[in-house]
């Protein structure tokens, strides 16, 4: 999986403080961009229609949840959640969290030297709300239904082919529903073969307009902002990105 590898314990610690971690951990030394901050939170936050949902019933799939802190946040909103990661570590400690509510974990402050630290379930979530699935988003299983709201965060660049999701998106987002994207558009080799990039080649288009001309025939573009995240690795290192954030609304058939 390219130069990341999603089931790494190194990774694991990584993304337990991205999505549990206080801002004071995150930063260290108070140096950093605090946009960065609560990237999990606010792609749910700033892009759900909360409105338009009803509260008594609503099903959401959260693609790529990694170790699930979005996944709780649309649990605010909707009843029931699916949330699928292809890595089997991440959607483990995702699982201990939904069960247990915590989960200790230590992040890297030099070397091997770790602090310790928790990871808990946001409060005001009721985390039975939540599934956590090991799935790989371009094979979903057939029976997976359709949903009001699918969110997927810094996903689609993740991913060998983009189009493969794309194209089942319509059948995944029920007439009226929400598509919410974020995503940097980091096109790299090791994760998706140029020729499956959406844009950003040499000659041809942008990739935020590739990604309107595909969504457009069944989605209509409802919000488009910029979503700052800072991912730390260390004390004295981070990684900091400016995700382009869309929420869709499927159009009626
Ligand atoms: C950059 S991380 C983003 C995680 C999370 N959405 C966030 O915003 O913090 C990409 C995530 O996608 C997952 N992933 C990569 N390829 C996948 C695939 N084919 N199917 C499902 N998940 C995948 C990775 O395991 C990782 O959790």
């Amino acid at each position: 999986m390219g130069n990341v590898d999603y089931d790494s314990d190194r990774v694991l610690r990584e993304y337990l403080l991205f999505h549990y971690g206080l801002a004071d951990d995150i930063l260290s030394k108070g140096h950093g961009p605090k946009e960065g901050l609560g990237f999990p939170v606010r792609t749910v936050s700033e892009l759900l229609d909360s409105n338009t949902l009803s509260s008594s019933s609503c099903r959401a799939l959260d693609l790529g949840c990694a170790v699930g802190r979005s996944s709780f946040e649309l649990a605010r909103t909707c009843t029931d959640v699916v949330a699928v990661d292809y890595s089997a570590t991440f959607i483990r400690a995702a699982q201990t969290l939904r069960d247990s509510g915590e989960l200790s974990f230590g992040f890297p402050s030099q070397g091997e030297r770790r602090i310790p630290s928790f990871a808990r379930v946001p409060s005001g979530v009721d985390s039975s709300r939540v599934r956590f699935l090991t799935e790989d988003a371009c094979r979903l299983p057939n029976d997976l239904g359709d949903f009001d709201v699918v969110h997927a965060a810094n996903l689609l660049c993740r991913l060998p082919d983009p189009m493969a999701l794309i194209e089942r998106l319509p059948e995944l987002v029920r007439p009226g529903g929400q598509l919410l994207l974020a995503t940097p558009f980091t096109w790299l080799e090791e994760f998706t073969p140029m020729d499956k990039w959406l844009g950003g080649r040499l000659s041809g288009k942008d990739s935020a307009e590739v990604l309107k001309e595909v969504l457009s025939p069944n989605f209509r573009l409802e919000i488009e902002i910029d979503l700052p995240f800072l991912l730390r690795e260390h004390e004295r290192k981070f990684q900091y990105g400016i995700s382009y954030g869309t929420r869709w609304r499927r159009l009626s058939v």
